[in-house]
Formats: C-alpha cells, structure tokens, sequence
C-alpha cells in the first residue's frame, strides 16, 4: 500500500484541508506515515500569510528534495494558501516537484493530477470557485476533538492580508450538511466540536434564506448533549451581534471563550488596516458579551509595526489590551505580503520598531494572562483530557477548560482521554493552570 505523509503549516483551515488530503487519498489506498522515509508521496499544505509561514515550507522542501535523490520514486507536492497563491510558478521554480494543488475543493482532484505519469509535473490551482468541499472525504486523526468547516473564503479584504486571494470569497456551507456531520460525530463519539471559518461568526448571510451564526449554533446545541462541547473560530469584531452574546449565554455545549482578533488599538492604524470597527466598538462588543457571559475568556491577534503606525499608535494597543484583559494572544510583526495595498504604503516601520514593539506585546500579555488566570485560583472548572497536552510526569493528565485554559493536574486512577473531569484550581501561571481533581459525587 503506498504510503502518504502530509505536512501542515498555518492556520486551522489548513489542518482541516490536510485531513481532506489524506480523506482523499485513503480512498485510493492511501496509509498515512509520519517518517519521511517511508513516504511515497508527501504533500507540504502551505500557508502565506506572512513571509515567515512561506519560508518554513520553502526550507523543509529543500531537505526533501535531498530525500528524493536517494528515493526516485517519492513523489512531493505542495498544497494549501501558498500554492493557491504561487500557482504554476512553483514548478517552474522548484522542477523536482511532482504537483501543485491550491486548497479547499481542489484537494479532490489530487487522485487525477496523481494518476499523471510520475515525473511528470501536475497542478490544479485555479481561483477557489466558491463551492464548498462537500464531497471530500475527511480522515481524523483524533477521536475527541473534530473540526467541522461551516464557512470558507472572505470578503474583507484587510489591508494587509492575503486570505482573500488564497480561500476566495466568503460562501457558506448549507445548516444541514453541517448538522448531518455535527450528527455523525456525536454518534462517533466525539467530545469537541469546533467550527471552523475565516470569520466563522459573518456564516449564512448569503445562504437563501440568510441563516445567523447564532441560529446555527442554536441548532447544533439542539442535537447534541452535555457531553459534548462546542467551540468556533475564528470571530470577526464587527459581526459580534446580542443574538450571538445571547446564545453564547444560553447555549449549554457552547463554550465559554471567544477568539476575537483586534489586530490594533488605535483608531487611525484600523482605519489604514481597513477592518471595520473603531477601537469603541471593540470594547463595546467585549462588554456586550461580557456582559452576557461573564465567564468568557477572550483571546485576540495583534500585528505591530503596520505602515504609519507611530509610537502612540501602538501605546493605544497596550491600553487596549489593558483595556479588555486579554486571556491569550497571538501578536506578529507586519509582513509586507505581495499584492495586497499594505505592502506599498508609505511610512512602513522599521524593523527594529517592529521588534522591540513585539516584545512589550509579548511582556504585558504574560503580565495580563497571569492575571487572568490567577483570578481562577480556588475555582471549580470542568477538563476535557487529552493526551497531546500531557506532559512527561507520570500520573499527571492535562486537558483543557472550556474557557480554553490548558490545566494539569495529578491522578490517581486511570482518567480516559476524552473524559470529563472536575478539577479545583491550585496554580496559576500565565500559559496554564495547575489543579487537584475533585473526585465525581
Ligand atoms: N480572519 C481573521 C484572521 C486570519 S489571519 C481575522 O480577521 O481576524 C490570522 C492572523 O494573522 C491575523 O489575525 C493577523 O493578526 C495575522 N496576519 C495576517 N496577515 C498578516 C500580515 N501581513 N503580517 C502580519 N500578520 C498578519
Ligand atoms: Fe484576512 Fe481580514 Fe479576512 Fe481576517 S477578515 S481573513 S484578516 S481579510
Ligand atoms: Fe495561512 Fe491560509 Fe490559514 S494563508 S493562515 S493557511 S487561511
């Protein structure tokens, strides 16, 4: 049986299309294996988003381009945003390449570009058409958590930001192809379910009829029961509506915590970055939905050194993040992309601005984070374990709260990957969380 290993960079939307590719291929007889060396065919799903995600990929390829001198028949491909991005310049650019094939519903053409005659260069990488990857098969690798895609593309067009080009414009996937899959897993006996989208909370507006990201999760909460959680990402601020707040709050599989990137904290940077909120209306939103579930944990993305961003710009990112006591965040230096209008603004930030802007980011975030999560020390919170977080430690089992908070805690007896566990806080340090567990009634 030939066997397939596929490489995943960037975001969820990635790892979810790698276990399309592989769905794909177990159909044609496809094993998966994690060792390059056993691999007939490997395929690197790519993501562009910044300059560095591109370079991580392009360096790995390299090392496999030396593998496949020793090993003829190993085939390699490239995949995903980046290869929807550079398209058929790849080949040109790197010949040792057997194929090139962009992402989402494309994946299921891999089976015909592979039937080519090996050696023979193939691509598929025209403009995402705006279907959604319905048909495609999708292999998962865990037994607990499942991502299940509900919208793909975007139609935001963020001054700095290539996910327009790489998913295509933003389509929704129908409520009950979702419901059907949400269905099935829960049969299969799933414990997470996390909705995946570009900007998972904008799904339905263009379904006929419209369907609002709360009517979904409201139906999804209606199939499933207690055992099951129910998570999304990632939310877009400006599509934050009371009838999401409200069935966050009323919800019982919904969790409690919410990805919400502000990217900046000055008016005039959002402005330039084109996102369609002010600073106000951040903050309103968080305190909407606050208010709504008070026990919501919020985890943003940041980028510094966007083009005319002054030094007061960016203090007005720290006051915010101050501001909304942020549980976790992502922050990224700004990565002048190709093709989108950032990269040609004038006044781009130099680099040393950029870094030394990065590192107070990172400092005030591990101040709040710590915060955040010494304000859990002595509560009571339900983990779902999973044994990719477990540490070395015998005994020791770490799962994650449903506010997100990754939690080790010691035990006794044998506790089940996928179970559900109650643990009192003892420890807070700003990445995770340290408990005992309190045993079941
Ligand atoms: N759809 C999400 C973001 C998806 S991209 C949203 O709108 O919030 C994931 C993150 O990568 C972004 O939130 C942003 O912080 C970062 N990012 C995107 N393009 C970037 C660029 N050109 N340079 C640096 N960071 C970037
Ligand atoms: Fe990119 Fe903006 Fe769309 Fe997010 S909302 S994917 S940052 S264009
Ligand atoms: Fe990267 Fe594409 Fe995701 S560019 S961040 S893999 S949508």
């Amino acid at each position: 049986m030939p066997k397939l290993k596929v490489i995943t960079f960037g975001c969820q939307a990635n790892e979810l299309d790698s276990a399309r590719i592989a769905g794909v291929l177990a159909r044609r007889g496809y094993t998966l294996t994690e060792e390059d060396a056993d691999a007939d065919l490997i395929v690197l799903n790519g993501c562009s988003i910044r300059e560095k995600a591109e370079q991580k990929l392009l360096s790995r390829l390299g090392t496999l381009q030396a593998l496949k001198r020793a090993h003829p028949w190993l085939r390699l491909g490239v995949a995903g945003c980046l290869a929807q991005r550079e398209g058929e310049a790849l080949l040109r650019r790197f010949p040792f390449l057997d194929l090139v094939v962009g992402n989402g519903e494309h994946l299921a053409e891999i089976p015909q570009l592979l039937s080519i005659q090996a050696g023979r260069q193939a691509s598929a990488v025209c403009e995402p058409a705006g279907l959604f990857p319905e048909d495609i098969a999708v292999h998962r690798d865990s037994q607990i958590r499942a991502w299940v895609g509900v919208m793909e593309g975007c139609d935001n067009f963020c001054a700095f930001c290539v996910v327009p080009f790489t998913r295509g414009r933003e389509r929704s996937r129908h409520p009950d192809d979702i419901l059907r899959e949400v269905i099935a897993l829960r049969d299969a006996g799933y414990r997470e379910i996390t909705l995946l989208g570009q900007t998972v909370n904008s799904y339905g507006k263009k379904l006929q009829p419209p369907v609002s990201f709360g009517a979904l999760l409201r139906r999804i909460d209606a199939v499933l029961d207690r055992q099951v959680r129910v998570r999304f990402t990632t939310s877009h601020p400006k599509d934050v509506t009371p009838e999401l707040a409200e069935a966050m709050a009323s919800l019982p599989s919904v969790c409690e915590h919410m990805h919400l990137p502000v990217q900046a904290g000055s008016d005039q940077t959002l402005e330039r970055m084109g996102r369609g909120y002010s600073r106000e209306e951040y903050l309103q939103a968080v305190a909407m939905l606050r208010a709504a579930v008070p026990e919501l944990a919020i985890t943003t993305d940041i980028i510094v050194g966007f083009p005319g961003e002054r030094e007061a710009d960016f203090e007005e990112t720290l006051t915010l993040m101050d501001a909304v006591g942020f549980d976790g965040c992502f922050a990224f230096k700004f990565s002048p992309r190709e093709g989108t209008p950032a990269a040609t603004l004038p006044d781009q930030v130099p680099a040393e601005a950029k870094a030394t802007r990065l590192a107070r980011v990172f400092e005030l975030q591990n101040q709040l984070s710590l915060s955040r999560n010494q304000g859990l020390l002595g509560r009571h919170a339900e983990i779902l374990v999973d044994r990719a977080l477990r540490t070395r430690e015998a005994g020791l089992v770490a799962g994650r709260t449903r506010q997100n908070k990754i939690v080790h805690c010691q035990a006794s007896a044998g506790v089940p990957e996928g179970g559900l566990v109650n643990v009192e806080i003892t420890r807070a340090t700003p990445h995770h969380l340290k408990g005992i567990l309190i045993p079941s009634p």
